[in-house]
């Protein structure tokens, strides 16, 4: 049996990718999902389709509950290809079909697929329909993660579905959080979590609180969250909830971080006395070495963590590039409410840190200012130095967090 019913005639019909491990760049070390719904009603009605490469097994699905071609409703709640990847099939096979969507999806649909004898109905927040004992309501959400972005809420059972939002990227035999948590933990979950919201949504802080708030101002309840990927929250659906106001408010982990990399050993010297320092004022601290780490693990502890000390060589006067790489990175995702510093080796001539200094000044990140340096590789009074400079630098993390 590859369905789950979710609630009430509300049935998952998505696949599990246990082998996906890079996701457009994004390294999903737990393989992921690709969740889509169908809800069993007077009219039959589904929610978004699966990625292209399982759409046998996305169609199958289905037809294993339901006749496709009586299917009277295909909702389209985000068109990124890994949801909206199966839809032309999915029309194809339910031409009675009607399709819901934003108009920023139309925008994109008709670049993607021939939609030109599609039955298409536009929609916004507030709009709704009945598939017979059951009304949906659409809850657009540009931005979270794409402008076409919208949720569906089943109003009688009180199910939210949120397409990427409250996902994460976990392959699972489990469906639901109850389930997960009883043979892995919540803080497994938990970690997924801000995984996902890290490497996806961590530009969209503002939004996110702006749109939490329009879901308390409607007054939905929620009893079960249902994302398009991972688990489904039927046992906690507050506890994600609250993860992503927090979140969105700059909520995170009173510790630090140390991200770098090396070329002879040189900046990597450093890290010890900078481990030192930090943990002699009682602090907690993660250290990532960027060319062993998937860059999406050292995103998720840059934002898990309220402090981060980011560590290059100079090499040909700039950054050594898998720092590069990740200062590239975090310009993207636009992290906000973190404290920063650098530090690094250098031979002939510097550059890296200062380089590092300004790279975070221009993301509006609280900087301390001037990092530290050590000239080929650290002497004993450079390595003394190191470790009064995480020392100030965790007081000063202490005193920020402190804010929030
Ligand atoms: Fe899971 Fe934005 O797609």
């Amino acid at each position: 049996m590859n369905t789950v019913e979710v609630k009430n005639g509300i049935h998952w019909v998505g696949v599990v990718d246990w082998a996906i491990r890079d996701f457009h760049g994004y390294v999903t070390q737990r393989g992921s999902t690709y969740n889509n719904y169908l809800i069993l009603d007077d009219e039959p009605t589904v929610l978004d389709s699966v990625h292209h490469e399982f759409i046998d097994q996305g169609i199958d699905n289905i037809k294993s509950l339901v006749d496709m071609s009586t299917v009277k409703h295909i909702v389209v709640n985000h068109i990124e290809p890994d949801h909206a990847g199966g839809l032309f099939e999915f029309v194809t096979l339910m031409p009675q079909a009607k399709i819901y969507c934003t108009k920023k999806a139309v925008e994109a649909l008709e670049r993607m697929f021939d939609i030109s004898s599609w039955d298409i109905q536009t929609v916004k927040t507030g709009d709704s329909i009945s598939t017979g004992h059951k009304t949906l309501i659409f809850l657009e959400t540009p931005m979270l993660h794409w402008p076409d972005s919208m949720m569906t809420y089943v109003k009688e059972d009180k199910v939210l579905i949120s397409q990427d939002g409250f996902g994460q990227h976990l392959a699972s035999t489990e469906r639901f959080d109850d389930e997960l948590i009883k043979c892995s933990s919540m803080s497994e979950l938990e970690d997924a979590v801000w995984d996902y919201y890290a490497n996806i949504l961590m530009p969209f802080g503002s939004i996110i609180t702006r749109k939490l708030q329009e879901v308390k101002d409607l007054g939905l309840e929620i009893d079960i969250i249902a994302p398009d990927h991972g688990i489904i929250w039927r046992a906690h659906p507050e506890k994600v909830l609250q993860m992503y106001e927090d979140m969105a408010a700059g909520k995170c982990d009173e510790r630090i971080t140390i991200i770098y990399d090396t070329m002879w050993h040189s900046t990597e010297k450093m890290v010890t006395p900078l481990v030192a320092g930090i943990r002699d004022e009682g602090m907690d601290c993660k250290v990532v070495k960027l060319r062993a780490t998937p860059s999406s693990i050292a995103v998720k502890e840059f934002w898990r963590s309220r402090g981060t000390l980011i560590g290059s060589p100079t090499l040909n006067n700039t950054l050594f590039p898998p720092v590069g790489d990740f200062m590239f990175t975090l310009k993207g995702l636009r992290p906000r409410n973190r404290i920063v510093s650098a530090f690094g080796s250098y031979g002939w001539a510097g550059g890296a840190v200062k380089e590092i200094i300004d790279m975070c000044k221009d993301l509006k990140l609280e900087v301390m200012e001037p990092g530290v340096g050590a000239k080929y590789r650290a002497t004993p009074e450079e390595e003394a130095a190191c470790y009064e400079f995480a020392r100030a630098f965790a007081r000063k993390t202490r005193e920020y967090h402190k804010q929030f």
